[in-house]
């Protein structure tokens, strides 16, 4: 259930904002997701967007600013943020002593959810994600991949409404990452959830996104649906216009320093070469 299903935006953020210490994290975010959406957070190294998805699954506290999730507010009404979202954290910790299928059932009790529909979930879900008969061993013999995968199964297992992924195709294989693709764009469209997506993946990013937000050094700098984006900036695709937000016009602006180094490095032979005629 959500706080108030009269409301249209799954997430609402006024002024959200978040300093560890000197360092501004994320600086007035005001962001606008109605529900059913996928919304894509893009932005390099440290540009915010794990500290965004942790304040808005009450992980951590704004250091001003409010937000509601699903109707909830991320202060007041944490507990309610947490059952009604599911959240793939960046770096993910598992225990490496049980199996797949007792951490599933962990996480299955952590949400209070009934023993039946907990294992009724987790066949459905080691079937969705291809770990039929690695359920019973140990996650600490289980591969990056293996462990990414039962990582997803753990943000899915109480259906949430909303679900935030953090960099939810990192560590797949292409197999892999084609399938949680296509398995975001069916929690979408036919499931109807609301996507929170923090990736550096641009194709990714176009191909799955009707929202996208570019943040850097704490502050939204475009917004929009990626055709918006990409008429805006005037480019061909969301990779060019990623690139020219960021401050490069060109791509080959940025490999630039490729064909400068040996330029400049003949540049300096030249010299000292005629240096050491004149010395002589
Ligand atoms: N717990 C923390 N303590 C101190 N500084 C932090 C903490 N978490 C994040 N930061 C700082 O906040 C800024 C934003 O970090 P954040 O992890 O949100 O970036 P990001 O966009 O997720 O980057 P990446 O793409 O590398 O995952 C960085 O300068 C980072 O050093
Ligand atoms: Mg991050």
């Amino acid at each position: 259930m959500c706080g108030k299903i009269s409301e249209k935006y799954a997430i609402i953020t006024n002024n959200l904002t978040k300093n560890f210490g000197k360092v501004v994290a994320v600086k007035n975010l005001n962001l606008k997701i109605p529900y059913s959406l996928t919304f894509g957070l893009l932005g390099p190294n440290g540009a915010g967007k794990t500290t965004t998805v942790r304040m808005l699954n009450s992980i951590i506290s704004p250091t001003s600013g409010t937000a509601k999730v699903v109707g909830y507010d991320i202060i007041s009404q944490s507990q309610q943020v947490k059952i009604n979202s599911g959240f793939l954290p960046e770096s993910p910790g598992l225990y490496q002593k049980l199996t797949a299928k007792e951490f599933l059932e962990f996480v299955g009790e952590l949400y209070y959810l009934p023993k039946e529909i907990i294992s009724t979930r987790i066949e459905e879900l080691i079937i969705l994600f291809d770990l039929e008969g690695r359920e019973n061993d140990l996650l600490e013999e289980y591969s990056r991949g293996m462990k990414q995968k039962v990582c997803l199964c753990a943000a899915l297992i109480q259906d949430p409404k909303i679900i935030f992924l953090d960099e939810p195709t990192s560590n797949l294989d292409p197999a892999a990452s084609r399938m949680v693709k296509d398995l975001i764009s069916d929690l979408s469209k036919k499931a109807e959830k609301t996507i929170f997506i923090c990736t550096h993946l641009l194709d990714a990013a176009e191909e799955l996104c009707d929202l996208i937000g570019i943040i850097d050094n704490g502050v939204i700098k475009a917004e929009g649906s990626p055709k918006e984006i990409i008429e805006s900036t005037h480019t061909k695709d969301l990779e060019e216009a990623y690139l020219k937000i960021m401050g490069a016009t060109r791509i080959e602006d940025l490999l630039a320093w490729r064909e400068e180094t040996p330029k400049n490095i003949k540049k300096y032979k030249k010299t000292e070469k005629k240096k050491k005629r004149r010395e002589k």
